[in-house]
């Protein structure tokens, strides 16, 4: 059957997602592509939407493993869950030892961790990859995020990059880690998608409560800051949505869309699997929950009775007032930036992958959702310390903080008093504060454990652990180290 093998590639799953990838394959030199849909007329339609493209149909998992070159390499593209456990299953079937199947879902990084182990049995290699970048970025180029074995990689590697973004000369992919660790990285990518997003929704919303701006005078601001250092593809969108007017009623399209914001799941993972590692990624939490908060009509609606501060929200100084919002949206973003590569750091100690933080800006800086320049200076400040104990405090970013941190104030100043709810803003200025203090109350927090659960304590001044016989003559002991 192998003698007409003539895919190099295969795609299963044939929504647009899928589709676009399959598309983009083919249109690469070198590329051949097989396509499987479970309802074949999918396939069918798909071929012959695009002739140019050769497309090698095939209407049953033996077809399909038949028109593919050894050794065999499909990408499935469909539902993350349990479809994803369907086709792997029929794909074991018709596949040998050595074969590829690519995960290219927005899988929850423990089930590809599952996957991996229960294909690696049968011989056969198991990728997870994120793919960035939606619809478009499929078609054109997305940003890819591969995990998987080091062999599935000498096969996968060159076609990934055929098909991925280029950014400065380089293509957008990069063999992130084995098992799991691409849709780790793919997952954090996502929830610093979510902080990006809430910070800019923030800043949106204070320009135009503090100074009675149009959607669309908003979007020429936006546009204004896309030309410097906050150039990037979401602030980009953002002027394009603002500038949208809605057909029916002629109002700005941001007045009629509803505001309860969806979600995924990817967000909630990324503050799942932090909390878990103990890592602090509070921007990213907030802004998580900004979304939940917006959903919850009945709640809103009960609590819309509740005061608020008296006074008007008014900024004397408009020009002012803006400027302070872009550097305190640029502060906010460099905190979640930051908290998200602790989070890739510390994932990849716990699961023992060897991340390469500075190639991950890399292939972050084209392609995806949250491509942006900023990324050129993550990028370079792992470049000159791959061993960065804290990315926002390398001297790129300590310089932008230095400068944005006065601003960065009087706007959580600003919004607490007039009653906006900037939670991204100042949980992330919260987070600052917290990580640069010399001191920090939680030495009382360790006080109250010792006193209501004898959970000892260190002391700054020596050695070893103590409790104190609180409910006794108060002395301090010696004692075990129970945290
Ligand atoms: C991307 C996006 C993409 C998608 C997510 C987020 O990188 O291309 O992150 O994966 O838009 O599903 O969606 P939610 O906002 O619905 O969670």
């Amino acid at each position: 059957m192998s003698d007409n093998a003539s895919a190099n590639i295969g795609v299963i799953g044939l929504a647009v997602m899928g589709s676009n990838l399959a598309r983009n394959l083919a249109s690469r030199e070198g590329n051949t592509v097989a396509v499987y849909n479970r309802s074949h007329e999918k396939t069918q339609a798909l071929v012959d939407a695009h002739p140019e493209a050769g497309f090698i149909p095939a209407a049953s998992y033996e077809e399909f493993a038949a028109s593919l070159q050894k050794p065999r390499t499909a990408i499935i593209m469909v539902k993350a869950g349990w479809a994803t456990d369907a086709v792997i299953d029929e794909l074991v079937k018709v596949f040998e030892p050595g074969d590829i199947i690519v995960d290219g879902g927005n899988a929850y990084f423990p089930d590809t961790i599952r996957r991996e182990k229960a294909v690696r049995e049968t011989g056969i290699n198991f990728v997870g990859a994120g793919i960035s970048g939606g619809e478009e970025g499929a078609l054109l180029g997305p940003s890819i995020m591969p995990g998987g074995s080091d062999e599935s990689w000498v096969t996968l590697g060159p076609i990934l990059k055929s098909i991925a973004a280029v950014a400065e000369g380089e293509p957008c992919v990069t063999h992130v880690g084995h098992d799991g660790a691409g849709h780790f990285v793919k997952m954090v990518h996502n929830g610093i998608e979510y902080a990006d997003m809430q910070l800019i929704a923030e800043a949106y919303d204070l320009i135009r409560r503090g100074t009675g701006k149009s959607p669309a005078e908003i979007a020429e601001i936006f546009a204004e800051w896309n030309k410097g250092e906050l150039e990037s593809y979401l602030i980009e969108i953002t002027a394009e949505v603002l500038r949208q007017f809605d057909a029916d009623t002629g109002k700005p399209l941001v007045d009629v869309i509803l505001d309860q914001a969806g979600a995924k799941g990817t967000g909630a993972w990324t503050v799942q699997t932090a909390l878990s590692l103990g890592v602090p990624v509070s921007g990213i939490a907030e802004a998580t929950f900004a979304r939940s908060l917006s959903s919850r009509p009945d709640q809103r609606a009960v609590a819309a009775n509740l005061p608020g501060p008296d006074e008007e929200f008014t900024v004397a100084d408009e020009a002012a007032f803006i400027e302070d919002v872009r550097l305190a949206l640029y502060a906010s973003k460099i905190v979640a930036y930051s908290q998200g590569f602790d989070e890739i750091r510390d994932g990849a100690a716990e699961y023992d992958w060897k991340i390469d933080l500075g190639a991950i800006a890399k292939i972050w800086r084209g392609g995806c959702i949250i491509r942006a320049q900023f990324l050129n200076r993550i990028a370079d400040a792992y470049a000159e310390n791959a061993q960065l104990p804290l990315l926002m405090a390398a001297p790129y970013f300590a310089e932008a903080l230095t400068r944005g941190q006065a601003a960065w104030r009087r706007v959580v100043i600003a919004a607490a008093q007039s009653g906006i709810p900037a939670p991204a803003f100042s949980s992330s200025l919260a987070y600052y504060d917290g990580i640069r203090a010399d001191r920090l109350p939680a030495a009382l927090v360790q006080g109250q454990r010792d006193f209501f659960g004898a959970h000892t304590y260190k002391r700054v001044d020596k050695e070893g652990t103590f409790h104190t016989l609180w409910s006794g003559d108060r002395t301090e002991v010696e004692a075990e180290d129970t945290h």
